[in-house]
């Protein structure tokens, strides 16, 4: 979704993806560097005034808990409930979630906030910032989730991607990802006591892990556009408009000579087929997390012992079971 521009904004963010494919290009022929990046996480539930605890879109911790474990699955490539991709360009990313440990002041947190909000069922984008103004923690030390009770025009979840940030005034204040409470969390992972506010189809944790996708600046796979578009990403087959579902129905599709990869997270397939970030896009999105300040600044050591991410006790992967 295209927000408005102000003036000269266009020319600046056309200057910021430039510059950003120089870089992108010398990392794709350095050796990378091979660290863990751990990015420390905050949740803020901002749940319809009159919902208790654990009612609707007041989220349960363990939902929320379950939606980071499917984040390390899917950008660790970990087998957790439902498998990765076993194509030779399928990545392990590298790149993990943390839920805060401490909260900006030092004071011990489970990263999890919660306030009643009047905008929270059927969100207005419109409301974007002013939204963000009531619960945010610095977005320069932890990646702001901000829960909704629904969004309109039916969309799940939104974020911004850092090229867009980059020169925006509003950049500090705007910075993170809105997720429908329907859509964060995973039905794979319920405790037999506890039903999730999920979604049958998209409550398996994925919208998340695509946001993240463009929080950490990935494109869609179809470019936003036909063949004639790229994603920026070699690895990525060519592909045009979005695909919805699941093979085989709809068919995959082959589209611009290829088979269309629909399990790419940066489609908009059925949660449940989503299964692969690609070589080129983790290199798209660790070269995003070193070239941009304002995402190289959550994961510095200083930020990880502040945040309380420093034990990977912390990060939640989902247990094997055999
Ligand atoms: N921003 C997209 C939307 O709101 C996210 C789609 C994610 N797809 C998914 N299967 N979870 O539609
Ligand atoms: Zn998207
Ligand atoms: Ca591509």
């Amino acid at each position: 979704k295209q927000m408005q521009l102000a003036k000269g904004r266009g020319q600046e963010i056309a200057a910021n993806q430039k510059a950003f494919q120089t870089f992108l290009a010398q990392a794709e022929t350095a050796e990378q560097t091979q660290d863990l990046l751990r990015i420390p996480v905050v949740v803020h539930v901002m749940h319809a005034p009159g919902e208790a605890y654990g009612v609707a879109s007041n989220i349960t911790d363990e939902q929320i808990l379950s939606q980071i474990e499917v984040l390390n699955e899917d950008f660790r490539k970990q087998l957790g409930s439902r498998g990765f991709n076993n194509l030779a360009v399928g990545a392990d990313t590298e790149i993990e979630f943390c839920l805060a440990t401490r909260d900006p002041a030092g004071n011990v947190s489970n990263g999890i906030v919660r306030v009643p909000y009047s905008g929270s069922n059927n969100f207005q984008l419109a409301q974007d910032i002013n939204m963000k103004d009531l619960s945010r923690w610095p977005t320069t030390r932890y990646l702001n989730i901000w829960i909704v009770k629904s969004i309109q025009s039916g969309i799940l979840g939104y974020a911004y991607l850092p090229e867009t940030l980059n020169g925006d005034p509003n950049r500090a204040r705007i910075d993170g990802l809105v997720i429908g409470a329907r859509y964060f969390g995973s039905r794979d992972k319920q405790p037999v006591n506890q039903n999730f506010y999920l979604d049958n189809t998209f409550g398996y944790g994925r919208t998340a892990t695509h946001e993240i996708g463009h929080y950490l600046n990935l494109a869609h796979t179809w470019g936003d556009g036909g063949c004639e578009v790229d994603d920026g990403v070699g690895d990525t087959p060519l592909c045009s408009g979005q695909y919805f579902g699941c093979p085989p129905n709809p068919a995959r599709p082959n589209q611009c000579g290829n088979d269309r990869m629909v399990e790419n997270y940066m489609d908009y397939s059925d949660d449940v087929c989503f299964n692969i970030f690609t070589q080129g896009q983790k290199t798209r999105m660790r070269s995003a997390m070193q070239f941009y300040a304002f995402r190289n600044s959550l994961t510095s050591p200083a930020n990880l012992i502040a945040t309380g991410c420093t034990d990977s006790s912390n990060n939640l992967f989902a247990d094997t079971l055999f």
